[in-house]
């Protein structure tokens, strides 16, 4: 057996992002517009904003949340998912970020049907309940990871039977299935898919995944 390695996972990842997902115009921008702005390149992969839009195609998604929009590459994947008088709303509590991500989106033509919300997500969450704005039928949720138990508690009452809830950065290299971690973060994501877990609305399932990014996972949980 071949040792498989980080090198391995980024050939892999490069072949089969050349072949499947090829970068075009308005999503090489967005990522060369973020690098030059000196953002941390934590977006997702260009296989795995496919997926998402794959998903959020499959499931027919007219109304979409994202909760952590850096320079709004997950953004594009998703709301090219988008039918006719679709939406999405993406959340982000960095200024910078947020200024970024809208020239990036109105690059892809994205524009009329992408809102970017600036604010703490905990701070907007609350806002979009009393604007009426849910039901939302697909919701990713990609912010700080210390925030995703709330998150979540919010991605539940903005959602109906159906909704799919998304949450990327579910394994941390392993990190995840240390009990004993310190790490904010990991005890962040733990308490989420703790809570996920005890959810009776909810049934869920996770995907460990490498590539380019190494080695993490997406966690899928249906609103029953
Ligand atoms: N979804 C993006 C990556 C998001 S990175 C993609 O894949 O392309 C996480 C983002 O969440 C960062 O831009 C960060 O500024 C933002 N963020 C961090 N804390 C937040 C908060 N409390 N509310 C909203 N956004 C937050
Ligand atoms: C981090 C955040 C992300 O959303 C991600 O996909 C990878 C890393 C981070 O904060 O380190
Ligand atoms: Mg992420």
């Amino acid at each position: 057996m071949v040792a498989v390695t980080q090198e391995r996972w980024t050939a892999v990842d490069q072949y089969l992002t050349d072949l499947l997902a090829p970068a075009d115009p308005a999503l090489a921008a967005t990522l060369a517009s973020s690098e030059a702005a000196g953002l941390p390149a934590i977006q997702v992969t260009p296989n795995a904003g496919k997926l998402l839009m794959l998903l959020a195609m499959s499931h027919g998604a007219k109304n979409i949340l994202e909760i952590g929009t850096l320079g709004g590459y997950s953004t594009i994947w998703m709301a090219r998912a988008l039918s006719q008088g679709g939406r999405l709303l993406s959340l982000e509590a960095n200024s910078k970020h947020a200024a970024i991500a809208r020239a990036n989106i109105a690059g892809a033509g994205l524009a009329d049907v992408v809102e970017v919300r600036l604010g703490a997500a905990l701070d907007t969450l609350p806002l979009l309940e009393a604007e009426g704005r849910g039901p939302f039928d697909f919701i990713f949720i990609d912010a700080d990871k210390t925030g995703y138990p709330d998150y979540f508690t919010w991605a539940l009452r903005l959602s109906r039977p159906g909704t799919m809830i998304i949450a990327d950065n579910v394994v941390r290299n392993g990190a995840i299935a240390d009990p004993e971690s310190t790490d904010p973060n990991v005890q962040g994501v733990r308490r989420f898919n703790a809570m996920v877990a005890a959810e009776p609305r909810v049934t869920a399932t996770a995907i460990q995944t490498v590539g380019s990014k190494g080695y993490d996972g997406l966690l899928l949980a249906m609103v029953l």
